[in-house]
């Protein structure tokens, strides 16, 4: 073989390699130590955004918990532009180049502030989402209603099943009362949805699972604040937690947002072997104006008031997780940071 031969077909190899499969290669979720998590990002806060932090904190995974964009309207080609908007963001494309991305929803980015099932254009928004998301067609979330998925992680021999719930496409009425503006507890609505339920159930099924890491857009533990919570929906939030403590035998997580503060919450069920988490995430771009008190009886550690996201590292040396937590700010400022032994 000549040198120009040779030449040859290094060139059709190099030309017949799509640049979209090795860049999914390399951002293959397949094994996972760094976790990155955060919500409640306004698409038009170009500076304020900390994707450069994300990047530098080099995560295998970026989790969106919803209000990835204020779109807030009927309008989907208004909605596209604002999704359109924020992946443009220059550190979000290169996110998106070296991490992989998944996420859920909440009610900003699913149409309208406070939503649920009510909302109009679900269907034509949840579509906006996934193309947001690049979730490939071959997911089976695309054939179904609402926005929730599952994505399985590994480490060595340890899985983790991350499971992104939607706490709006179902979600039954909430009524408020106002002056401050407060959530009425709905006795008897639900959030998820039977086909979702059913789903979840299924899911939490898989003994092959280490771990579990749930995604909700609204907080699952913190009871206490006037905004939406899964305490809203007391039936909803029973039957959750009895899910979890009737099926599952390893670890489980939950990752929220919405709320533009930051904070752990820890629930302890007698009988269950481990404590409960929700870690909350929040928010990108927009603080929660003045820092003030914010009741929460199931917090540990401290709030967190300035704009933030979250890492973490899961530990696999043990039979079980050690996850070591920290909330990053501008800068990479470590705000807090916090350790979970099972
Ligand atoms: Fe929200």
């Amino acid at each position: 073989m000549n040198n120009l031969t040779l030449f040859c077909l290094l060139s059709i190899v190099f030309c017949c390699t799509p640049k979209n499969q090795k860049e999914s290669a390399e951002k293959s979720p397949e094994s996972i130590q760094r976790i990155a998590f955060g919500s409640c990002s306004r698409q038009s806060m170009k500076d304020a955004q900390l994707w450069k932090e994300v990047i530098a904190e080099n995560p295998d995974v970026w989790i969106w918990l919803g209000d990835n964009v204020y779109a807030d309207t009927e309008d989907m080609e208004k909605m596209k532009a604002d999704y359109d908007l924020q992946k443009s963001h220059p550190d979000y494309q290169r996110l998106l180049q070296k991490t992989a991305v998944v996420g859920t929803w909440d009610d900003h980015d699913f149409g309208a502030n406070d939503i649920g099932k009510e909302y109009p254009m679900k269907d034509e928004s949840r579509d906006l989402l996934f193309d947001f998301l690049d979730v490939p067609k071959t997911n089976e979330a695309w054939a179904r209603k609402g926005a929730y998925q599952t994505y399985t992680y590994g480490f060595e021999d340890k899985r983790i099943k991350l499971i992104l719930l939607d706490v709006r496409y179902f979600r039954d009425s909430l009524k408020w009362t106002m002056d401050p503006k407060t959530a009425q507890v709905n006795e008897k609505g639900d959030i998820l949805g039977e086909d979702q339920w059913t789903w979840l159930s299924a899911e939490l099924d898989d003994a092959g699972s280490d771990m579990f890491i749930l995604g909700s857009g609204i907080q699952v533990i913190s009871k206490d604040h006037r905004f939406e919570k899964w305490a809203n929906f007391p039936r909803a939030k029973d039957r959750l937690l009895n899910l979890i403590t009737d099926k599952v035998e390893v670890p489980v997580l939950f990752l929220s947002g919405d709320r533009h503060i930051s904070e752990v919450s820890k629930l302890e069920i007698a009988g269950y072997d481990f404590p409960l988490y929700d870690v909350t995430s929040s928010s990108l771009t927009t603080p929660w104006g003045e820092p003030a008190p914010d009741v929460n009886s199931h917090r540990v550690g401290e709030i967190i008031y300035p704009t933030n996201f979250a890492i973490m590292d899961i530990d696999w040396n043990e039979m079980r997780p050690s996850l070591k937590l920290k909330f990053v700010g501008k800068d990479n400022e470590i705000l807090q940071d916090f350790s979970v032994s099972y």
